[in-house]
């Protein structure tokens, strides 16, 4: 069976990209939808003939479009390519394990934000990235799949999140399709 997946987005949506050149017998994409009109990512998923959405206003609301219409699109499965607003409960709760999620660490180790900084700060000899199941709690839901990458002497955040995007798009779709296949 091929699931729907619906993707959530913020802004430049490259492991969105990734997600949807990967698609095919494991999934597809049946919406892409963001909290920000001008997200990159929204235009070109248009363009490549995918519904999209955007939702700018109040939290409640905006979850609430996107519940309907990733409900009318069938999707069974959401996933998040930095989407930047924090989920409430309820939104969770009523998408229960069927929500995952990329982020720019090797969690548990700094979950939130700025993660590349902190791990120069705590003078790591790696960084990487972590997919894993969303839950009310932050960054910390089941993980199903983590890439690393080594940090070098000289980077800078900059540096090291580009490192780590190259690791996050060959992990994100590789661990997306293993999980709505089980
Ligand atoms: C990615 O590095 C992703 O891991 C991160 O935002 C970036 C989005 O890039 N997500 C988070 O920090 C979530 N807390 P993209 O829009 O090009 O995929």
């Amino acid at each position: 069976m091929t699931a729907r997946v619906g993707i959530l987005i913020s802004g430049r949506g490259s492991n969105m990209q990734t997600l949807v050149r990967a698609a095919g017998d494991a999934y597809r994409i049946a919406l892409v939808a963001s909290d920000n009109p001008d997200a990159a990512g929204l235009a070109w998923a248009a363009g490549q003939g995918i519904p999209t959405l955007a939702h700018p206003g109040k939290r409640a609301e905006r979850e609430a479009a996107f519940d309907a219409a990733l409900r009318d699109a069938g999707v069974e499965v959401i996933a998040l390519a930095g989407y930047m607003r924090l989920l409430s409960d309820d939104f969770v709760a009523g998408w229960r394990g069927r929500i995952v999620n990329i982020h720019p660490s090797l969690l548990p180790k700094y979950k939130g934000l700025d993660t590349h900084a902190r791990a120069l700060a705590a003078g790591d000899a790696e960084a990487g990235c972590s997919v894993h199941v969303v839950t009310e709690e932050l960054d910390a839901g089941e993980l199903l799949g983590q890439a690393r990458v080594p940090i070098l002497p000289g980077d800078t955040p900059d540096s090291l999140a580009e490192r780590v995007l190259a690791a996050e798009h060959s992990l994100y779709p590789k661990v997306l399709a293993e999980f709505v296949q089980r």
